[in-house]
């Protein structure tokens, strides 16, 4: 019956916004949560501008969870919430486009979303519309309250609304927010442009033994919450190869400025979100992000290999990776290079053999020009050399041939 259905999607088309690679922007929930107001939203659209962050790629406004009003209007409309958004959603989306900004909005594909405001279930068709009359660019869509949304799997009700915003007639990028529990990575091709592979991130760098239930692809586990950026890089070893041009694997909000991660983490969590093609969705509070955070975010070569035209994401090299002390990545970029990501677990620095062997897009017959993306020192290789990489440090290295 599950196959059936799979088959049933197959030949469904996947809404048409263009997703060649991942989407960048700002997203009001890991600092905001409900607690957001239409001054926030239009000062935010103002430091994307004048911060760079704009031009930088980070595009898309996304307003979470908490726009809504509790209930529905009587002709069935969803309402917005009168108190945080007295002029509605349709001025901020003006606000955003006239700063060449894009706009996102939150829904979900049952009864209640998480933060239980009125879903979408059953009402797909008029939200969709009413989003498009709004001048939604970006949907991302949820997937509580889904228990009380009858027999229906996931693919079935986030297909609905897939339907719904195709016939909307308006351009919006669909972003699936399943979690990964239904393993998206099989389905959500053929319904979206990304899909949500864990649960909520955490402004945590390392595996806490207490964080995020599952902390492997296959884990069968409900509980979803506060995962680390260690255990969603975990998890991505499995998931990175079904990643694509059009489909991408969303590793959830990125937390740089949030919480207390050091540099190196900061740029671990960075560099590995652009290298395995996560969406790069900024969580902090912009007008807090320090200068250091800031850097990090705007870094061009990092954000370049997130938006190489391969669309290709970096894969774990289990050979030369050591569990909980060491982790080697490797993958494709346009023009024959190859990026490889050297990711040190410990508390003091450690030394990577590389590793030119065991890396079958490299041969140690040939010179190779190395490029650090961080410090930007570029050198030649032939062979295998040594690298040290500090504590939660990531070496990022791009291979190209001389
Ligand atoms: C879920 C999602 C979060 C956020 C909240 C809103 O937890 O995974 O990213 O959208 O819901 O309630």
């Amino acid at each position: 019956m599950f196959f059936l259905t799979l088959l049933a999607f197959a030949v469904g088309c996947q809404a048409k916004a263009n997703a060649n690679t991942p989407q960048m922007g700002w997203n009001s929930w890991n600092t905001f949560k409900l607690n957001f107001n239409e001054s926030i939203l239009e000062k935010t659209a103002d430091l994307l501008v004048s911060t760079g962050l704009r031009d930088a790629g980070f595009n898309y406004l996304i307003i979470d969870d908490g726009w809504q009003a509790a209930t529905r209007a009587e002709d069935g409309r969803q309402q917005v919430n009168a108190t945080k958004l007295p002029n509605g959603i349709a001025p901020i989306a003006k606000y955003a486009h006239e700063r060449g900004l894009k706009i996102g909005i939150y829904s979900d594909a049952g009864i209640y979303t998480c933060g239980f405001q009125p879903g979408s279930w059953g009402y797909e068709e008029l939200d969709a519309a009413t989003y498009a009359q709004w001048g939604i660019d970006y949907l991302k869509y949820d997937n509580c309250g889904s228990f009380q949304a009858g027999t229906q799997s996931p693919p079935e009700r986030f297909s609905k609304m897939r339907d719904a915003l195709v016939a909307s007639g308006r351009d919006i990028f669909y972003s699936l927010c399943e979690w990964g529990h239904q393993f998206p990575w099989y389905w959500a091709d053929q319904i979206g442009q990304s899909y949500r592979m864990s649960g909520d991130i955490t402004a945590i760098f390392s595996d806490t033994g207490k964080d995020c239930a599952c902390k492997t692809a296959y884990c069968l586990n409900t509980g979803y919450a506060g995962c680390s950026v260690l255990t969603i890089i975990r998890k991505m070893r499995e998931i990175a190869p079904f990643s694509k041009p059009g489909s991408f694997a969303d590793m959830d909000m990125l937390e740089i400025g949030n919480g207390n991660m050091t540099l190196h983490q900061q740029r671990t969590h960075m560099s590995f979100w652009a290298a395995l093609k996560s969406p790069l969705i900024i969580g902090a509070d912009i007008s807090k992000l320090s200068k250091e955070s800031l850097s990090v975010l705007k870094n061009k070569n990092i954000i370049q290999i997130s938006q190489d035209s391969l669309g290709k994401a970096a894969l774990f090299v289990p050979e030369l990776s050591v569990e909980k002390v060491k982790q080697v990545w490797a993958g494709d970029l346009s023009g024959g290079r190859t990026v490889v990501l050297l990711l040190n677990e410990l508390n003091s620095t450690q030394n990577f053999e590389l590793l030119v062997k065991a890396l079958p897009a490299l041969n140690s017959r040939e010179t190779w020009k190395v490029e650090d993306v961080w410090s930007k020192e570029v050198i030649k290789v032939k062979g295998n050399y040594t690298v040290a990489v500090e504590t939660h440090e990531t070496k990022v290295l791009v291979f190209s041939r001389n």
